[in-house]
């Protein structure tokens, strides 16, 4: 079966309430008509419900989520409260949560099993450092991130995943990985699905490159037959950046 596109911004820790209301009506009108994908913003929790009230046709994701659903956690949002809002994805292991806040692949696990529970799908964030990439340990790094991330999980819930292969190096450089090397390490991903689980789930689940993702590259990635969409920071905080996006891959 074939796979459905999936463009999803990430503002990470950008845009207010008022500002994510704006970009929304901005936003809309391009999507009307719009099936070739599935569009999406992954916007700040106190952004959710103003965007999940203003979305017709853009998917609303979260960009985090605690796996517990309630209890003395100051600070956290639980899969729970996500469900009661209306949101029906959720990025989690995003290499800043796992750089800054010390998110683990157990982490990732524990959240996808439990958004998988409330049928919100995750978006599973790996991707490996400069150090890393330079020392030519990125095989090693795609593969025990999604054992880990992945452990537990029944193939029938990671086929419903999106996997965003997102290479650390890239992420806000502008130095954004070239197509063959976004496309042999999303290959390595669904081979390592396939190889964790079967080929029929390594087939299904969807996988994103991110990292310097923009309106002049994203065609590039898309004609890459293992790369089914992108997560796009930078270029997904203005409207008309992310309309040109969308609009090149209608
Ligand atoms: P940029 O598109 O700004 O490089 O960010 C990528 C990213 O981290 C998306 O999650």
């Amino acid at each position: 079966m074939a796979r459905k596109p999936i463009i999803v911004g990430n503002w990470k820790m950008n845009k207010t309430p008022r500002e994510a209301e704006e970009f929304m009506k901005g936003i809309e009108q391009v999507l009307t008509g719009n099936e070739a994908a599935d569009y999406g913003v992954g916007a700040p929790f106190v952004d959710l419900d103003v965007c999940v009230k203003n979305a017709k046709n853009l998917i609303i994701a979260a960009e985090n989520c605690n796996e517990k659903d309630s209890g003395a956690y100051t600070g956290e949002v639980s899969v729970p409260m996500l469900k009661e809002v209306g949101i029906t994805y959720c990025i989690i292991g995003h290499s800043e949560r796992r750089t800054y806040y010390a998110e683990t692949d157990a982490h990732c696990a524990a959240k996808a099993k439990r958004l998988l529970a409330d049928n919100i799908i995750p978006i599973l964030c790996i991707g490996e450092t400069e150090a890393q990439y330079d020392a030519g340990e990125t095989a090693d790094v795609i593969k025990s991130q999604l054992a880990g991330s992945l452990e537990g999980l029944t193939a029938e819930e990671v086929a419903k995943m999106v996997i965003a292969y997102e290479p650390i190096w890239a992420i806000g450089t502008g130095k954004s990985a070239d197509e063959t090397t976004a496309e042999n390490c999303c290959k390595l991903v669904r081979d390592t699905v396939k190889g964790l689980y079967d080929e029929a789930t390594g087939e299904a689940v969807r996988i994103q490159y991110g990292g310097s993702v923009k309106p002049t590259n994203i065609k590039s990635y898309m004609a890459c037959p293992d790369i089914d969409g992108a997560l796009i920071g930078g270029a997904s905080l203005k409207v008309d950046s992310f309309k040109e996006i969308i609009d090149a891959t209608k």
